[in-house]
């Protein structure tokens, strides 16, 4: 028979995303709903185990829908990694009487999630991350955000760039992935795009693309360097040297991870928080959430951090494509 769940805990874990707060007040608000208790758990999983944990009430996530970060804050904990610290992290659940856990992360948070379930806490997965880089799912809380925001930048980058008719090189966040190059690069309109599941090193042809580009009267040559390949200043000052076009770099950094969530990342946010908590009503446990093929689904969590994704190979000939 399912265990009963009596009092969920709910923690944000990894990098901050636009959206967390919708999933947090989704989750306390859908579990005192459902007659549950909620306790947030703050800086995700060393606030686990340093037992900063506080009550939950709907009240305690009024007016949070529309702000950025997290209002439960997060963290990085290497403590949590070692079997040491997962037991003192699920013994904590215990005396605290958390019988569900529901953790917003990515991956590397997934992790952490299926030691706590493998040790007797019932623990779900909600995937946040700017990156989009979690396989099982095509959405994640944070990257709609992120892009536009990122969009709205590379727009103001690109004004200058070609008023001075230079080439700009601008790069965006993604840890290891190049979803956020790519869906700028697409959006912003770019020249080239630089993804580390795609880009070959060999500079000569971006070289000679800018070249060729200012032949057919373009004023300007964007460049989006995603952050897994990185060294955007260096790569300007080369760029210079062999085009002899002035070349600038801009690194957007975190302010893509700020700022009011967009409509769709407080929608599926909040949907996937009610999802999770409704999950765990059900006695499920080890799983995470997902939003695939128009469908928010829910996957084992050992199945998912098995998947694989990559750059869809279509979109990527598209972005290229369009940037004649
Ligand atoms: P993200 O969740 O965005 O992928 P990280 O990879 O930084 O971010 O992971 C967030 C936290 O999850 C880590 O600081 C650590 O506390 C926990 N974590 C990561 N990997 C593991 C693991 N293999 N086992 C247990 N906990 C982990
Ligand atoms: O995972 C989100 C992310 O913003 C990545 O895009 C980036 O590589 C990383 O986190 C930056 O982490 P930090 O905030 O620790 O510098």
């Amino acid at each position: 028979m399912a265990k009963e769940i009596n009092t969920i805990g709910v923690l944000t874990s990894g990098g901050d995303a636009p959206g967390m707060n919708a999933a947090i007040r989704a989750v306390v608000r859908e579990a005192i709903g459902k007659g549950k208790k909620v306790k947030g758990i703050k800086r995700g999983y060393a606030g686990l185990l340093q037992e900063e944990i506080i009550d939950m009430k709907p009240r305690n996530v009024s007016d949070t829908i529309q702000r950025g970060g997290t209002i439960l804050q997060t963290a990085r904990c290497l403590e949590f990694t070692t079997p040491e610290g997962q037991q003192l992290g699920a013994e904590v659940c215990r005396k605290h009487g958390i019988d569900g856990m529901i953790v917003v992360g990515g991956d590397g948070s997934f992790r952490g999630a299926q030691k706590l379930a493998s040790l007797g806490i019932n623990t779900i997965g909600i995937p946040g991350t700017i990156d989009l880089d979690i396989a099982c799912t095509e959405y994640t809380i944070g990257f709609d955000t992120a892009v536009n925001t990122a969009m709205e930048a590379i727009d103001k980058v690109r004004d200058t760039s070609t008023s001075h008719e230079r080439c700009s090189i601008i790069e965006v966040m993604g840890r290891g992935a190049g979803f956020i190059a790519l869906w700028t690069g697409i959006a912003n309109g770019a020249e080239d795009i630089l993804l580390p599941e795609r880009y070959d090193y060999d500079e000569q042809k971006l070289v000679n693309h800018i070249i060729e580009n200012r032949k057919r009267g373009k004023q300007h040559h964007i460049i989006i360097n995603a952050e897994g390949i990185g060294h955007s200043a260096s790569m300007a000052r080369r760029i210079e040297a062999a085009t002899g076009i002035e070349t600038r770099a801009t690194i957007l950094g975190h302010m893509q991870r700020g700022g009011s969530p967009t409509c769709k990342d407080r929608v599926y946010a909040s949907i996937m928080g009610a999802y999770a908590v409704d999950l765990l009503c059900q006695g499920k446990s080890n799983r995470v959430v997902a939003y695939r093929n128009g469908d928010y689904v829910d996957f084992d969590i050992d199945e998912a951090l098995a998947m694989q994704k990559g750059i869809p190979e279509y979109q990527f000939e598209v972005c290229k494509n369009l940037s004649i």
